[in-house]
Order: structure tokens, then sequence, then C-alpha cells
């Protein structure tokens, strides 16, 4: 959850650290520190709080220097102060750490450090690490081996970077399990860099290697070399990504979030290309090769992810059963392998994940391996542990997406799953070519009709301002639209931190009936599909309790329009579509409420983009 950069080579470090790190934020963002090397002396700053106060600090005092490391944190093992930001040092200040993940095992290593006499500076989980390097370099021990030997004593899943004013040309950087990746960039002119994300870097290079877990890497200026952490050397991948920067970068947007809402008809456009042909209905993804046979014997499809993610697996359900006559099973990867979850060999695990690094949904698909199953996922982070774990995948192809709450990661993986869906149902021989045409044909007016819908962001606009002062929210959604409740509910708390509930309208009469009144808005899904006489209903029953209604609903439909307060109108899309377009108005809405609370959209509290933490 934490952003690591480094670099070594003939510039001033700092401002790359900097900027690598502005672009990393999103990772975490409770405080930042920079380690510099410089005439054989390490010199640190760290600062609790934004990354700008730490940028404001460093322009009163440059830090000079050609090789270092910096980070912006995410608080496990401490409170988010000054002391306990990163990079850490040990006492002489020779070597420095920054680090992604959880050193399961710290409290033995602290107390056992401590008995030999070490004082710790911070209440941190990363200085055992510091002090097991410093305790094997001052054995005699060359830095990558001392590195070594510090991580083979660490338990849990860690990423880290490594400077030493003692080996002052290089940097020792590792990855211990799924806690984030490490990714290497080969620069020009005698420069590499290291960062646990590809934005820090993208400027500089687009020419990567990524550490694979249980990788080291020793980076110099002139390359890097990586090796297992047995020691034995393996042969460096280097993989040009297709990003560019303009795509981590806010433009004329004041936000992320909103740059990214209006990017999705771009990105849904650039998801289906390549896959589909609309003139024949054809669907093939080339990094899931499937066959006739596969698809036939194929019993089940266990989904998983978690967050919005997760929600994007409800919508898959409803596709993949209507269509293709598989059964789905959803289930919350934190929840998955625990479950004990019937699985064989001719299933498949299905998971969907925008980083492809949340450490809960990479477990389940481990639990997935395990049994036997064939793994399949959906990812957006190109070279991420999902995409390099998963036997079969489908890029989301959305560019970078920098805001913590997710958007065109949602959106684009619906589209993914309606393709899925469709060509599992045409190898099942369940489609008609005309069917299989018509279905995919809908696919190519997609982007329009979410443009469609961005074009009313005034309205949501004046919504929001009405509604932003409310305590609560409750979110409905019924059959394929339960999915868009959900996580209009989440969009909404996660930004604007109102409470919000996304529910099964069915249940309403269950339980949340009870807490409708006057300042209890219900935001209604109700567009045109299978299930809008049923939702009506519910709408009515909302309404009669005294609660305002804002419903999401298809433009020309005269009976909302009554019983509703306010409308989000979407245009007319075929059913098994509409959650792709029912969504927008809830991410505008969501969004304008929490910028007109000026509230920090893009980084809200307590939150991180990926999740790498159990
Ligand atoms: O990177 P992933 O898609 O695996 O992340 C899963 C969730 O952490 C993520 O969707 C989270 O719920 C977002 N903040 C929602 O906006």
């Amino acid at each position: 959850m934490c952003g690591i950069v480094g670099y070594i080579g003939e510039r001033q470090a700092v401002p790359i650290l900097l900027n690598g790190l502005k672009r990393l934020e999103y990772r975490g963002y409770d405080s930042a520190g920079v380690a510099v090397l410089h005439n054989g002396v390490i010199s640190v700053k760290r600062r609790a709080g934004k990354l700008r106060i730490l940028i404001e600090d460093i322009e009163q005092e440059p830090l000079p220097g050609t090789v270092g490391i910096g980070h912006t944190r995410w608080a496990t093992h401490g409170e988010p102060i000054d002391r306990n930001a990163h990079p850490h040092v040990n006492p002489v200040r020779t070597i420095a750490v920054v680090h992604n993940g959880i050193v399961e095992n710290f409290l033995p290593l602290r107390e056992e450090l401590e008995s030999e006499g070490v004082r710790f500076q911070s209440d941190t989980d990363t200085e055992v690490i510091v002090h097991l390097i410093d305790r094997f370099v001052a054995a005699g021990r060359p830095l990558v081996e001392a590195t070594r030997e510090a991580l083979r004593i660490l338990k849990g899943s860690n990423a880290i970077v490594v400077l030493s004013a003692l080996e002052p040309d290089k940097l020792i950087t590792a990855r211990l399990g799924n806690a984030g990746g490490i990714v290497i960039g080969f620069g020009e002119d005698g420069e590499m860099f290291v960062a646990s994300d590809l934005p820090a870097i993208l400027e500089h290079t687009r020419r990567v290697a990524f550490l694979e877990p249980g990788q080291m890497a020793v980076v110099t200026r002139n390359g890097a070399r990586i090796f297992t952490l047995e020691g034995e050397e393996v042969p460096v991948q280097v993989t040009t990504v297709p990003w560019d920067i303009s795509a981590a970068e806010k433009g004329a947007y004041k936000h992320f979030m909103l740059k990214e809402i209006h990017e999705q008809p771009r990105a849904l456009m650039d998801t289906i290309a390549g896959r589909v042909d609309v003139r024949t209905g054809e669907i093939a993804f080339s990094t899931l090769p499937l066959s006739k046979d596969f698809a036939r014997r194929l019993k089940k499809i266990h989904m998983t992810a978690c967050g919005t993610a997760y929600h994007t697996t409800l919508v898959g359900k409803v596709l993949i059963e209507r269509l293709a006559r598989i059964p789905v099973e959803t289930m919350i990867a934190s929840e998955f392998r625990y479950a004990d979850p019937i699985i064989d060999e001719d299933m498949v695990v299905l998971a969907v994940s925008q980083s492809g690094e949340t450490a809960d949904t990479l477990a389940a698909m481990h639990e997935g391996k395990h049994r036997g199953a064939t793994l399949w996922a959906i990812v957006n982070v190109i070279g991420s542990q999902a995409m390099r774990m998963a036997d079969g995948y489908i890029s989301m192809q959305v560019g970078p997406e920098i805001s913590v709450a997710s958007t065109k990661a949602y959106t684009a993986p619906l589209v993914d799953l309606y393709m899925l869906a469709i060509l599992l149902a045409d190898l099942r021989g369940r489609l008609t070519p005309q069917q299989r045409k018509e279905l995919v044909g809908h696919l190519q007016y997609l982007p329009g009709w979410v443009e469609q819908v961005l074009a009313r962001e005034e309205e949501v606009y004046r919504v929001a301002r009405k509604y932003m002062r409310m305590k609560n929210a409750l979110y409905l959604g019924r059959g394929i639209n339960m999915a868009t409740a959900y996580e209009g509910a989440l969009k909404l708390k996660e930004i604007s931190y109102i409470h919000a509930e996304g529910y099964p309208a069915g249940e309403m009469k269950h339980g949340p009936i009870a807490l409708l009144d006057e300042d209890m808005p219900v935001i209604a899904v109700v567009p045109q599909d299978p299930w809008y006489e049923k939702m009506i209903s519910q709408v009515e029953q909302a309404k009669s309790r005294g609660a305002p209604v804002i419903a999401v609903a298809t433009e020309g439909d005269e009976r909302i329009a009554e019983v509703a307060d306010e409308v989000f109108w979407i245009p007319e899309v075929p059913w098994m579509l509409t959650p792709v377009v029912a969504i927008v108005p809830l991410q505008l809405f969501a969004y304008y409420i929490a910028a007109e609370l000026g509230l920090d959209v893009d980084q809200p509290r307590n939150l991180a983009k990926s999740v790498t933490v159990e």
C-alpha cells in the first residue's frame, strides 16, 4: 500500500524521487520521505502528512546526491508521525531502507535485536529490516548478501529497496510474496530506476523488468542483475510498456477521479478494440486462449475479488449464467480461502483486480490454483502479480487509474465479462450466429451511450449540491443492477464519508424500510431491465414512507418521472449493458458531493489504491 521509488544515475536524485512520489501518492499518503547519498553520507528527510509538506521542507534545505530512495506511506505499524516515516536508517546512517508490506515476525525480531543492544528509533516493523541488514554487514558480508540473509529471516510479504553508503554504486531491491510489486526501469545514459508502480518512472522510461516474488536485484547505473533468494542468477526480461505518462496526469481536470470518469468512453473503446469483430460477432482474447472443448467441459466458474472489483463479479454472474448457462459463484476474496471452496480441475477461478496486487485476491487465486482450477484474471496493471499468476487473462486496457475510488476500472471489466459471457455461450453452442452478432453489435454504441450520460453532468451536479449535506443514503437495485446500487453506495461512502448502503431492493421490506423518512434519500437504480416492474413498486414504497427518491432511469420513462424527486436519465440500452451506463451518474453524484464538501477526492482518508496487506 506504500509507494516506493529509487534512482541511481548522473542527475540529482531528489527531484526525480519527489516526482515519482507525487505519482505514487495515491498508494499511501500519511507520510513521506527520501534518503540521498552524497559524498559518502546518507541524508534523510521524513515528514508526516501529505507529500507537499516534505517537498516544502526540501525546498528550504535541498539534499544533493545522484542516488537515493523515496517512500510514501500508508501506516500499518506505528502511527503516521515523522519518526515512523520511511526511509529508516541504522544508527550510523550507512544503510537506509524503504519498505512495503508487513514483517509478520517483527515483534520477536525486535525483541531479539533489542536484547542484543539495538535501540529502535521508530515503532515500525520496517526498522527490524535495517538492523538485520546492519548486523550482517557488520559481520563482513557485502550488501547484497547481508540483504539476502536478512530477507531469509523475515516472515510475510515484503518489498524493499536498500541504499548503503558502504556500497554507493548500487541499490538493492527485493520482493518477498505479494506485497506489491517492484519494477526496475532501464533509462538512457547510465541511469536506472526502481519503483513499486509504473507511474513513478514512466516519464523516464518505458523499458522495464518486474521482480517476481522471491527475487532480488542489484541495480547499478549500467543495468540490473536479478537473483533468487538462494543467490541463483536469473535472466532479466526487459519489456516495453504501452502506457505513456500523459495517462497518469490530471490535465485540465480538478481531480483524477473526474478525469477517469470522463475517460470511460475511451477506455471502453480500448477494451473492446481488437477483441470483437462487429461484422461477424466473433470474439477472441489473445491472452485468454479458450477451446470449445474446455468451454463445454467447464462445470463452474468461481469469481472472486474485493471492493469495486467484487461488484463487477455480481454482474458477471448474471451475464455468464444467462448466456452461457455455466453456474457462477461469486465470493469476496478475503473470504475465499477460508471458505473451503469446492473446486476441481473442470472449474475456473476468475479474479478481477485493477491493481493485480490485492493481497486477498492473490491469496484466493493461490487457493484456486492449489485446488486444481484453471486461473483466469481480469486485470489492469501490466505485469502485475495476478496477471502473471493466471493461466489466462484479460487486460482492462484502461490505462493507469490513479484515483483511489475506482471508476473506469469498474466499467471496463463489466464489458470484458459481457464479451467473455458471449464467447463462452458461443463455444458451448448456445447462440445462433445472428444472436451473437446482435449481442456483439451493441458494443459499438456503448462508448456513445456513456458519452450521453456524461453530457448530463450539470444535472447531476445540481442534485449533488442539493443533497450534499445528507447523513445517510440507501441505494437500491435488483438483478443485474443490484451491483450498481452496491457500487454507487461504495463510491459515495469512500470519498464523501457519508454513510451509504447498497441493498437488494426486494430486501428493503425485511428491515431497512424501518429507516425510511425524509432524511434518508433512496437512490433507486431503475433502468429498463427485466427487474423494472419490481423496482418501480419498491420505489413507490420508499416514496410512501416519506423518503426522497433519486432514480437512475431510462429516458422517456414517465412512470418514474412521476414518482421520483430527481431522475438521472440514461439512454435506452440493451439490459445486459445497463450496469455499464447506469453507474456513471452515480460516480458523478459521489464525486460532486465530495468535491463540494471540499474533501480530498483522490486520496480519501484511511484508504490506499492497492491493498497489499491482508
Ligand atoms: O486493485 P483491486 O481492483 O484488486 O482493488 C480492489 C479494491 O480494493 C478496490 O476496488 C476498492 O474497493 C476501491 N477503492 C473502490 O473504489
